[in-house]
């Protein structure tokens, strides 16, 4: 196992052992039943699940179903069709590739000062920095006029937010009141799908920037983030192997059959995308990579398919480029026992 690999395990067994656990124990069979819980690990079932299977998207066991629980109807997750279609195209024009590069701006800053920092000799946080891409990119799509200390606060607060929501849903030993911290924060500035787009948002940067910079750090592999093109494959193998998230919880809305076997609205599917990808035998490679299938399946698949994608790429091609110059490396990690997602706490780092 490589030095980046054994450091990125930490985020799970420190703060997700159940999850970690349960992954472990299903990853080598495609399909296979636990009491009510179906675990979902191979390629094909999974896309199969998400593109053929018709799914019930208000179903308290699924990630729909909870964040209507908690945010209200109308957030995305816990919708279908004609209603879907008019929610997805009222996002479109934020988060396609001209939208992207209108938000670009607002991260660019930030990502100066974290360089600036390190040339100077001191340390940066990536989850700071992670905090500050996130609240800034946030309040953008949002269009929320915020002082600049509050983009870390808006962050923050969506973090804890989506921190109470998963303790309740995710198998995990941890219980916590729900509690809608963001709405504390910010008041009534925040409608439902605005909410579930921040706490997407947030939650996901969160997890995948501090661990990608951890990786590129620990293998060296700094010189292939200076070329554009060598970046681009690194950051979807990145995204591949980290997984920001590694399980998707859904139920079918009536029976059906997945790889072979049926499965009833009865069972909650458990989908492992962390194995679908191969994240957890396979390392990144931007000579070898995994098809571009393979690893965009991080992002799900069928009309639910993530529509931050091209945003979550941007942010880390940024962030790689803008460090790479300063080359830094890891002086210290702690994970975060109470995140939604596996992610560090503090991942320090100062330039070579
Ligand atoms: C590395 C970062 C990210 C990963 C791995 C990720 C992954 C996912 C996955 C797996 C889904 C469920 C897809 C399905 O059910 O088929 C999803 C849905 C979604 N994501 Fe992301 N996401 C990321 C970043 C973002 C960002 C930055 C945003 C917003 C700016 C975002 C907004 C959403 C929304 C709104 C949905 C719900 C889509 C729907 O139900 O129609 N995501 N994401």
């Amino acid at each position: 196992m490589t030095p980046a690999r054994r450091r990125d395990r930490r985020v799970y067994t420190a703060s997700h052992p159940v999850l970690f656990a349960l992954m472990a124990g299903a990853r080598r069979t495609p399909l296979r039943r636990l009491g009510s819980r179906i675990i979902v690990s191979g390629h094909d079932e999974v896309r199969a699940v998400l593109t053929d299977v018709p799914l019930d998207r208000t179903d308290d066991r699924t990630t729909g179903g909870a964040i209507r629980r908690h945010e209200g109807e109308g957030a995305l997750f816990d919708q279908s069709g004609d209603e879907h279609r008019a929610s997805r195209r009222s996002l479109a024009a934020r988060l396609d590739s001209r939208g992207v590069a209108a938000l670009r701006p607002r991260w660019a800053t930030v990502l100066d000062d974290a360089v600036a920092l390190l040339r100077a000799g001191g340390q940066l946080d990536v989850c700071r920095l992670a905090d500050e891409v996130s609240g800034r990119t946030t309040a953008a799509l949002l269009d929320l006029d915020l002082a600049s200390g509050e983009h870390a606060e808006l962050a923050r607060a969506a973090r804890r937010t989506a921190s109470d929501a998963a303790a309740a849903e995710l198998p995990s030993w941890r219980r916590a009141a729900y509690r809608d911290h963001l709405a504390e924060a910010f008041g009534g500035r925040v409608d439902p799908l605005g909410k579930m787009l921040a706490l997407a948002a947030v939650t996901t940067t969160y997890a995948a920037i501090p661990r990608a910079v951890a990786w590129v750090a620990d293998e060296g592999w700094w010189d292939d983030c200076r070329d554009a093109q060598r970046r681009a494959v690194l950051v979807g193998e990145l995204l591949r192997v980290l997984a920001p998230t590694p399980l998707l919880p859904r139920v079918a809305a009536s029976p059906a059959t997945v790889g072979g076997r049926r499965v009833t609205p009865d069972d909650q599917l458990l989908l492992m995308v962390r194995h679908a990808v191969d994240a957890h035998r396979r390392d990144p490679s931007v000579d070898d990579p995994a098809p571009a299938a393979v690893s965009r399946l991080v992002f799900g698949a069928g009309p639910h398919a993530c529509p931050g994608a091209g945003l979550a790429r941007a942010q880390l091609d940024d962030v790689l480029a803008a460090l790479s110059d300063v080359r830094p490396r890891v002086v210290r990690s702690r994970a975060d026992r109470r995140a939604a997602l596996p992610a560090w706490r503090e991942l320090v780092v100062v330039a070579r």
